[in-house]
């Protein structure tokens, strides 16, 4: 038997982030997964990646661009990739792509979702503070 590896990769190649199944309790009142359970996913998603550079604590500045591709049913198989754009000198800037596998059709994978958020990293005390500088000077 085989044991998973969790070989650091560099976050400048997109990583597998998350991987769900969408629940009931994620559907809105017509049965269709709520999209802020998405959005809520995708954060998270993006916050490995800034984690990963920022070597500690960040928090979410903002979500620049945010696209619902297609819809996520309840009982899809959803994943999240995610990479670094951009390095500023406290901001990390990340790009997230959603696929979804439905239930019924599990050989067929829809991108469901497309986002672009930016974190900043914090100290202990909530502050701003620079991301390390061996990422700083790797930027392009
Ligand atoms: C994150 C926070 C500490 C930033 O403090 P601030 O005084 O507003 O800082 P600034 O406006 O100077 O921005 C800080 C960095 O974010 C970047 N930034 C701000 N808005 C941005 C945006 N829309 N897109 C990309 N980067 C952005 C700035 O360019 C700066 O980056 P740099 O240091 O690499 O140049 C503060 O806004 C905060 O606490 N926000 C709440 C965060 C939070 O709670 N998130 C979860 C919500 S539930």
């Amino acid at each position: 038997m085989t044991t998973p590896t969790l070989e650091p990769c560099s976050p400048r190649e997109w990583q597998l982030a998350v991987r769900l199944l969408a629940m009931p309790a994620d559907a809105n009142a017509f049965g269709d997964v709520f999209g802020g359970w998405l959005m809520s996913q995708v954060d998270i998603a993006g916050s490995v990646v800034a984690v990963q550079v920022a070597e500690g604590r960040v928090a979410t500045v903002a979500i620049n661009a945010f696209r619902f591709v297609q819809p996520v049913l309840v009982g899809d198989l959803v994943t999240l990739y995610s990479r670094l754009l951009r390095i500023g000198r406290t901001s990390i800037t990340v790009e997230v792509e959603a696929y979804s596998q439905r239930e019924q059709d599990p050989g067929t994978v829809h991108r469901v979702a497309t986002a672009t958020l930016a974190y900043v990293a914090m100290d202990r005390e909530g502050q701003r503070r620079l991301v390390p500088s061996r990422w700083r000077e790797e930027a392009p």
